[in-house]
């Protein structure tokens, strides 16, 4: 993927095994939220497959050589409030030293459009690779959301990582922001009538913060 505006859905066996444990009306908040940082972290390895290194001369016990480092500022993880929150651990797990962004939405239960709360992401946005992280993407009205304004804050070099996506959604987030990535755990059959992703996992938020 080195050109933007790519969408991967993710084939790998463990992530598929443990989104189907996710599925998994038994799976209670502890399992749920150690199951969402391994998936995220799995998937970041994947989206972080283009950062840019920059080779640099370092001394083995051997011998002098030069050798690839990771260039440039440090990446951005910007979880949507609440449910992108579990997914932060683990990519902080591949990347400890990136900054963390927040961008507070939820949904209308009757409307389904995503209202703002707080926002905040770290400086020089428009300088780092920026991962929005949501673990579920139904109608896109979040995600849009999102986008729109890691944009309006300067972002441009934008990865979103979700763990099930609706088709509706998706389409809806590439054809508002053609030139992002996005990576999806798994592409599901649809929304039902509340919008809920069939057959999905239900609420991302009250399955991991153990609400409801
Ligand atoms: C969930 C989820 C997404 C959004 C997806 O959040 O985490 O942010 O719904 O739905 P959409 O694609 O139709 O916008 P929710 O609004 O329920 O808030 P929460 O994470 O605080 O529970
Ligand atoms: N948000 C969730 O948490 N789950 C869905 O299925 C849809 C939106």
């Amino acid at each position: 993927m080195a050109e933007k505006g790519h969408v991967m859905i993710m084939e790998h066996p463990l992530i598929q095994h443990k989104i189907s444990m996710l599925r998994d009306k038994r799976t209670g908040t502890n399992e749920f939220r150690k199951l969402v940082e391994e998936i995220a972290a799995m998937m970041g390895y994947e989206a972080l497959r283009d950062l840019p290194v920059e080779e640099m001369e370092i001394e083995t016990p051997i011998e002098v050589c030069r050798t690839p480092f990771i260039a440039g500022k440090k990446l951005a993880l910007v979880p949507v409030l609440r449910a992108g929150l579990g997914m932060v651990s683990g990519l902080l797990t591949l990347v400890p030293s990136a900054r963390v962004g927040h961008v507070g939405l939820y949904r209308d239960p009757v409307t389904h459009e995503p209202h703002e709360y707080y926002c905040k992401l770290p400086e020089a946005i428009g300088e780092r690779t920026i991962l929005i992280l949501d673990p579920m993407l139904a109608t896109g009205g979040s995600a849009v959301a999102a986008v729109d304004f890691v944009k309006r804050q300067g972002g441009h070099n934008i990865k979103f990582l979700c763990i099930i996506a609706a088709p509706e959604g998706l389409k809806r987030l590439t054809g508002a922001h053609p030139d992002i990535d996005v990576y999806c755990g798994h592409l599901d059959r649809c929304l039902n009538e509340r919008a809920y992703i069939c057959p999905g996992l239900g609420d991302a938020g009250d399955r991991i913060f153990g609400t409801k």
